[in-house]
């Protein structure tokens, strides 16, 4: 392994200089909107990093197309094609231990990412990394951004019962952004001295369509009696509007809908006002800290400047968007 980059001659002849290095990122869905966005951001910072210092950056992409195995194999692969690193979107969060046994047999260091696994996994080996959010403040920010809207939107309250009753669409069961949202909004709103009534949810698996279909099924069985609609996701919060429109429920008579992700159609709908709030997940920031942390370690650098908790993890900070932080931060946090 190549222990140390010696760009401009650093005086020791024996060290290979370091000219091209190869990352692996397989992902469990590329279609998958906040992680599409994600991957587009890490592409783009890898050619700046590339332009920064002079070394080839090679980014090889898969896409596990929710199958463990399939990317298991994906592993295989890209560490017989040379990559120095590897990047993993677990399909399954609770399954990692082929790939950990690949990567340790290898020596390959891996860093996984968004889905996390459990600690103990990420413990087996000392070169395995995890990159990701702090996902319970998504929740307690939803939940905030629902505290707000009931003090601040007259009739939000329709049935004038002053109780919130509420639906959630769920991400993936046993996802642990999908369990810590859906907790932790629900229970920011009570310990703010709103009482709630859950009328129902459903799981959508972070998807639009499916969102719609679970959404539209809970407008028959609730009619107008939902006065929030809290989604996991934008993607879920986009797809609770689309059905909506479809049954023709008027604007007026909308419940709140509020999402997480900030991706570019959900800060739209915050824009256009069809969505109350959204929390931003920082895919600009995870990207390059993940590519970061890549580089380092396939350049051989120490990894003091990435500020690693536990040695092991980094996690970004979540930030909450209504539609004037949506217009504003248009320039900065949309392109
Ligand atoms: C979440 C994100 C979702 C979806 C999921 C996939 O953090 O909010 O939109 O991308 O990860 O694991």
């Amino acid at each position: 392994m190549l222990s140390a980059v010696c760009l401009g001659g650093c005086g020791k002849e024996t060290e290979p200089e370091i000219i091209s290095i190869k990352i692996g990122v397989t992902l469990y869905d590329q279609y998958d909107t906040f992680l599409s966005g994600l991957m587009d951001h890490f592409n783009e910072y890898a050619s700046e990093k590339e332009s920064e210092t002079g070394i080839t950056i090679h980014v090889e992409a898969y896409n596990a197309a929710s199958s463990q195995s399939a990317q298991n194999e994906q592993v295989e692969d890209m560490i017989q094609e040379g990559c120095n690193v590897i990047c993993v979107n677990l399909v399954d969060r609770t399954d990692p231990a082929t790939i950990i046994d690949l990567a340790e047999r290898n020596n390959i260091p891996i860093i996984f990412f968004n889905r996390e696994l459990v600690e103990e996994d990420l413990e087996r080996w000392d070169q395995l990394y995890y990159v990701g959010a702090k996902a319970f403040e998504s929740g307690i920010m939803q939940g905030e951004l629902a505290v707000d809207a009931f003090r601040e939107r007259e009739g939000m309250d329709r049935n004038g019962d002053g109780i919130l009753q509420y639906v959630v669409l769920e991400g993936e069961a046993g996802h642990q952004d999908a369990i810590v949202r859906t907790e932790y909004s629900v229970s920011t709103i009570t310990q703010a001295g709103i009482p709630v009534e859950k009328l129902g949810n459903a799981i959508a698996n972070w998807n639009r369509a499916q969102a719609q279909t679970k959404m539209s099924q809970m407008i028959t069985q609730f009619g107008d009696a939902v006065e929030l609609v809290l989604a996991n996701n934008d993607d879920m919060a986009l797809g609770a509007i689309d059905a909506l429109k479809a049954a023709e429920v008027k604007r007026n008579e909308w419940p709140v809908v509020i999402g997480i992700d900030g991706t570019n159609v959900g800060m739209e709908a915050v824009r256009n006002g069809e969505m109350a709030g959204t929390v931003y997940n920082d895919k600009e920031g995870q990207a390059e800290e993940m590519l970061e942390l890549a580089f380092d370690l396939s350049t051989g650098a120490d990894l003091t400047s990435l500020q690693l908790e536990n040695g092991k993890y980094i996690r970004l900070p979540y930030t909450k968007i209504t539609a004037a932080e949506a217009s504003e931060g248009m320039e900065d946090m949309d392109k």
